[in-house]
């Protein structure tokens, strides 16, 4: 009788620790569901075979990188003369194609007012949830300014929209898009200001209400959702400090939520990451194919320079522009593959595109970057090397994507 109540016991404790174990296995094993990372191991095992095609350097006619060679930014000595027809000028650009005339001669002229003149009022911008400034330049051209909080050296780790802005990360965006053809972003340049000589004389009072000075040396923390007075930007000892210079488009733009929108909450998926392979037909179903073209160019965009924060995105005459990329180059060893969600999901390319891309390929991408003027300044060569790498990782996901079903391309 003992025996028989020892031997039931026993298999009790067998029946418990097998469903306890099963259990845990299931829950930790990679599910068979989970569509992303097999998507990302399919795309690195592209990468890891990818065809010696992609890695060709062809001599070429290289019209981009002429064109780089020549946007001289120069010191503006002299009172210069016709300022407000050259704001006027850049005002014209914008059409549905390109919000920049790389091809106009006066592209250098207006990069170095936009870097040099005489700033007549200062005040703070509102948009977005950082610390910018809104100035007027000499000639009435606003202008964003977007101060620089860390050293181009400096690592991020974390998650892809970790961290302030990279006022760097502006201006590569902004010679990235000249290069990829597709002349999207704003004018943007390096701009030395100092906040006691340049920027509080001609301040408006809320500005100043934000300013104080330490050390001797002056200071402004701003009005924005992650502002605080424990956290501002300051001119150095030698009473400077170095940002970026964005032109404010003056056309009238509409503001959209991104379908590829993040939760911004480590235990929450958007439905994009849940339902992987069929989330591209529910965006179908919702926008113009132009409009997914216009998203799909977007993510190879920021998926080089890593900005991985479009959580909204602006249109002008229906093209998207590629407005806000301060989120870039905060780690040059990790590459966050889900920017290019759009891509892998939809496995859709528009063929000028992939033809602009693959002109790029065999180290032509770092070559036209070395051509920006002030480059050493504004990125470092791990960075560069990233760059490089990542291209052919969107290489790798045009080949998956060939290979699976979805396969348009
Ligand atoms: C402009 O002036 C600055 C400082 O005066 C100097 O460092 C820089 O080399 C000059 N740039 C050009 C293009 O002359
Ligand atoms: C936009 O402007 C450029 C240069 O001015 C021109 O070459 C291009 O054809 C224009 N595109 C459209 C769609 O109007
Ligand atoms: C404070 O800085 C200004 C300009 O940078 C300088 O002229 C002044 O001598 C400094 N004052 C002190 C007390 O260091």
């Amino acid at each position: 009788m003992i025996r028989r109540k020892n031997i039931l016991l026993v298999a009790i404790l067998f029946l418990v620790v097998f469903v306890v174990t099963t259990n845990y296995l299931l829950y930790w094993l990679p599910r068979q569901s989970d569509v992303t990372i097999t998507i990302e191991e399919n795309i690195y095992l592209e990468l890891k075979k990818l065809p010696i095609y992609y890695k060709i350097n062809e001599a070429e006619i290289d019209d981009v990188g002429t064109l780089l060679k020549k946007i001289n930014i120069v010191n503006i000595t002299h009172a210069y003369n016709g300022i407000e027809k050259l704001w006027k000028l850049a005002d014209t650009w914008p059409n549905k194609t390109q919000i920049v005339d790389i091809h106009s001669p006066q592209l250098g002229d207006i990069l170095s007012l936009l870097s040099q003149a005489k700033i007549v009022k200062a005040d703070l911008d509102h948009r977005g949830t950082q610390l910018k400034l809104l100035l007027t330049l000499e000639g009435g051209q606003q202008v964003i300014f977007k101060p620089k909080w860390y050293e181009i050296e400096r690592v991020l780790e974390g998650p892809v929209y970790v961290g302030k802005d990279r006022y760097n990360s502006e201006i590569i965006g902004f010679y990235l898009s000249l290069i990829l053809k597709k002349p999207l972003c704003p004018l943007s340049v390096i701009r030395q200001v100092s906040l006691r000589q340049d920027i509080l004389p001609v301040a408006t009072r809320r500005l100043i209400e934000t300013s104080f000075t330490k050390n001797n040396r002056t200071c402004i923390y701003g009005k924005c959702f992650f502002c605080s007075i424990n956290d501002p930007v300051c001119d150095d000892e030698h009473s400077i400090l170095e940002g970026a210079v964005i032109l404010n488009i003056k056309a009238s733009l509409i503001n959209h939520r991104s379908p590829w929108q993040r939760t911004y909450k480590k235990d929450k998926n958007a439905i994009w990451q849940e339902y992987s392979d069929s989330y591209c037909d529910i965006v179908k179903s919702k926008i113009s194919k132009k409009r997914l073209y216009d998203l799909i160019d977007v993510s190879v965009f920021d998926f080089l320079i890593q900005n991985g924060d479009r959580h909204h995105y602006e249109t002008f005459e229906e093209t998207v522009l590629w407005l806000d990329n301060g989120k870039g180059l905060g780690n040059p060893y990790k590459h966050h593959l889900d920017i290019l969600a759009p891509l892998y999901q939809c496995c859709m390319m528009r063929k000028t595109m992939y033809n602009n891309l693959l002109h790029l390929r065999g180290g032509r991408l770092v070559e036209q970057l070395r051509k920006i003027p002030n480059i050493n300044k504004l990125i470092t060569s791990e960075h560069l090397k990233a760059v490089d790498e990542r291209l052919l990782i969107i290489f790798a996901t045009i080949e998956y994507c060939k290979k699976s079903k979805k396969g348009k391309i």
